[in-house]
């Protein structure tokens, strides 16, 4: 009976391979689905249910930080509360990363509190809960922090934009009010950060996120930033985050599909300058919401020409799923061991810009560890299988060659 059940537990996770995944083209990026405490998948591993194959269990024991660490770079995973209550999870955190981004918890719509707002005729910030648990446990755990994110058109709620913060009027506050709101906003924010202490843990911080298309222009369908402020909204939030971030703070414009939109960036890096002509900006984040089907090559070409501008660049949210964008592929051992190979050859080539100075890059962040936690979760993205088994891909990202898939 149990083995019936574990043969069509891979028979489903076989079909979900084969759905799309990921974010091309025009496709409306999907947001994280909030974390639902009560619904947290914990991964308990047990032999029978392996779906995946993974190297031999000969391979040597690695830390990506030391890895990373020879590099000058800090190596990230994103996070959640669930993670850290799981005993499992969090020490393969501590083992393997110094670095989180919150999923969620730092996202415009957790961070404000409706009620006070009204009451006060300004956007109050709130810090939540699951955010304040996460900056204490990385504050005792030796994590450095990216803040993700300040300005974004998804993941916001509606009612920041309009007067009396009651969407119900229909009425979108003006560009001045709206433009006092995201100076207001962003005081707070940081402000609470550094009373509490926990800015000093946080290095770079995503002021702007997904702001320009694929063809390289300005979104502005269903961006209420647009459609409040107008065509220099992401110059707007620049300017706020360069008044109240205190200086250990990079501050990062940050986008998917970034090898298709490299015009758009280059067109908003210059656009970013104060009066005297300096930089509001520090750094561009690439997604990096990969496929085994990317061309690497087209992806390199377009990085050392934004790393030209002497901007750092970071990859912030990296994971790659088999096959190519709507032709996703299964989990066979072939199409992992492929994907090794990619993970190997894509943080190898960065691992050599970084060491010949032609790229500056303090840190890379994997979209989470586990393919069991992923966004992308039928198309075993990430490092470790749903048991927390490590994939080609972890030996691929770990740079040891001889694990990662390259036996073919
Ligand atoms: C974007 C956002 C992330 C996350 C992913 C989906 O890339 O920047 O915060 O929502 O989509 O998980």
């Amino acid at each position: 009976m149990k083995k019936k059940m574990a043969l069509s537990l891979i028979v489903i996770m076989l079909v979900c391979a084969f759905a799309a995944c990921g974010k091309k083209g025009n496709q409306t990026p999907t947001p994280t689905p909030e974390p639902t405490p009560t619904s947290a998948p914990t991964a308990t591993p047990t032999p029978t249910e392996e779906p995946t194959p993974s190297p031999t269990p000969t391979a040597p024991v690695v830390s990506l930080r030391d890895v990373f660490a020879e590099h000058g770079m800090k190596v990230g995973t994103c996070l959640t509360v669930n993670m850290i209550n799981s005993e499992k999870q969090s020490a393969l955190i501590k083992e393997q990363f110094n670095s989180i981004t919150m999923e969620n918890d730092m996202k415009p719509d957790y961070i404000f509190n409706k009620e006070k707002s009204i009451a006060k005729g300004d956007l109050v910030v709130e810090f939540n809960p699951n955010m304040l648990k996460m900056l204490e446990w990385a504050k005792n755990n030796g994590m450095a922090v990216r803040g993700h994110t300040l300005v974004w058109y998804s993941q916001t709620p509606a009612w920041i934009f309009y007067d009396n913060f009651d969407e119900k009027t229909g009425k979108l506050v003006s560009r001045d009010v709206m433009i006092k709101r995201l100076d207001s906003y962003v005081k707070q924010l940081f402000d609470q950060l550094k009373e509490s202490g926990y800015a000093d843990i946080i290095y770079a911080y995503d002021v702007v996120n997904e702001a320009i298309l694929d063809d390289s222009t300005l979104r502005k369908d269903m961006n209420n930033w647009y459609a409040t402020i107008g065509d220099d909204f992401i110059k707007q939030a620049f300017i706020a985050a360069n008044k109240y971030a205190p200086d250990n703070i990079a501050l990062f414009y940050n986008d998917f599909n970034e090898q298709f939109k490299t015009k758009g960036l280059l067109e908003l890096i210059d656009t970013l300058k104060d009066d005297q002509g300096n930089s509001l900006i520090d750094g561009i984040g690439f997604q990096a919401h990969l496929y085994t089907e990317d061309d690497l090559t087209l992806y390199f070409k377009n990085m050392d020409a934004i790393a030209e501008k002497g901007l750092q660049i970071q990859l912030t949210e990296l994971d790659v799923c088999l096959g190519a964008y709507q032709k996703t592929l299964s989990a066979s051992e072939k199409n992992l061991k492929t994907q090794g190979k990619y993970y190997y050859n894509l943080i190898n080539g960065i691992f050599e810009r970084v060491d010949s100075g032609k790229v500056k890059m303090e840190a890379l962040t994997f979209w989470g560890f586990s393919d069991g936690l992923s966004w992308r979760s039928s198309q075993s993205p990430l490092l470790y299988t749903m048991m927390l088994k490590p994939k080609f891909a972890f030996y691929g990202a770990a740079q040891l060659k001889e694990f990662a898939g390259f036996d073919e």
